[in-house]
């Protein structure tokens, strides 16, 4: 088999297993409790969620992340997103990108989103060992507006055919970032984030941080579902979830703008994002699945519920805009407070 064959399959296979996946992971968004206010100081018309931060300007919180493209049956699940990301005017990410440059045939898999979205604000996606010479033609490919890079270590590594190199990602992230002028975000893909990643980031010069936690998508369970042994099938719970992820990258909210995502399934775990210091809050397994399922329209309306929801959940915490919801109370569980403290201890840092 050839490569292209391979990696085109195992975008197919990454597709079908996720909408397959049923098994929950703990989110801990259950965990965090927003303190409800009986008397509203807004009309909800008044609420405004738009987010600026550096250079990017959203008039929802709220993107698309990344997840396909590299094969026919992509392709036409690219498009479906796209067309929702135009309806909604929501920012959408394709999946990694790097497949295009080793074969030119797939390329139209990942244009067609800016074909369909002309004027949406596109992000291509590429891994953190991408040839810095390459990046520039996949940021051309679709004229994205944003790229990001993954750090998928854990998937690679759980993954049989994955890499095992790692020690070069840091240099070539920054080269990455000195060589582009659009704006660098690096994600994670669902095992989270710690306080020492995002700060190595932050030394590398990435401002903006997609933490992307353990809860939702679960790349340790589907790369164990795509080999015939389960070899590694107890690290199904390894990594952060996006709730300590967020906690984990509090002290450098200041410094760096943390985007959310990783088991984001409604109105409410978004809000809780945004009150935990997210910019804004990426969706991908539960608009795949839509898409999929529901078609394009029904995901409009969904995705334009979602949005409305979340504006009533803050007024309900009596905030108006989201750097109000940044500092509405909120109490924790004893288990992440635990966890807090046994991370952080009293050093504020
Ligand atoms: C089918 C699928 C493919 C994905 N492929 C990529 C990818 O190519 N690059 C990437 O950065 N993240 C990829 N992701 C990870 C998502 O961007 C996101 O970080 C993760 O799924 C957590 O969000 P969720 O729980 O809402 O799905 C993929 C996710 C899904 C569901």
């Amino acid at each position: 088999m050839t490569k292209t064959n391979e990696r085109s399959i195992r975008k197919d296979e990454h597709v079908r297993y996720v909408l397959n996946q049923t098994e929950k992971n703990e989110t801990d968004f259950n965990r965090v409790h927003l303190v409800h206010h009986s008397l509203p100081d807004f009309n909800l018309e008044d609420i405004d969620l738009s987010s600026s931060f550096g250079v990017i300007n959203w008039a929802v919180p709220l993107y698309i992340n990344a997840m396909t493209g590299g094969s026919e049956w992509t392709k036409d699940i690219n498009e479906k997103l796209a067309l929702v990301a135009k309806a909604t005017g929501l920012p959408m990410s394709l999946g990694s990108m790097h497949a295009a440059i080793k074969d030119p045939s797939v390329e139209s898999s990942f244009s067609i989103a800016r074909k369909m979205n002309p004027n949406g604000f596109l992000m291509a996606n590429v891994g953190a060992d991408v040839p810095v010479e390459h990046v520039h033609e996949i940021i051309e490919l679709i004229d994205a507006n944003a790229l990001q890079i993954h750090i998928n270590a854990a998937q690679e590594l759980i993954m049989p055919e994955g890499d095992r190199q790692f020690k070069n990602w840091k240099q070539n992230i920054q080269q990455i970032i000195n060589t582009v002028d659009i704006p660098v975000i690096v994600k994670e893909v669902g095992f989270g984030m710690s306080r020492e990643t995002i700060s190595s980031l932050l030394e590398l010069g990435v401002i903006y941080i997609d933490i992307s936690g353990r809860g939702g998508t679960n790349f340790a369970e589907i790369e164990n579902l795509r080999r015939k042994n389960q070899e590694m099938d107890y690290m199904q719970t390894w990594g952060q979830s996006t709730v300590i992820s967020l906690i984990e990258s509090e002290h450098f909210q200041k410094n760096a703008h943390i985007l959310a995502s990783g088991g984001v399934t409604t109105p409410l775990d978004a809000v809780k994002c945004l009150a935990l210091g997210a910019r804004a809050v990426g969706l991908s397994k539960i608009v795949l699945e839509r898409v999929m399922n529901d078609g394009v329209d029904n995901t409009v309306q969904f995705i334009n519920d979602f949005i409305y929801q979340m504006k009533k959940i803050t007024l309900l915490t009596n905030s108006r805009t989201l750097k109000d919801l940044n500092s509405t109370p909120r109490v924790l569980s004893s288990e992440l407070e635990n966890w807090k403290t046994q991370r952080m201890g009293n050093d504020d840092e």
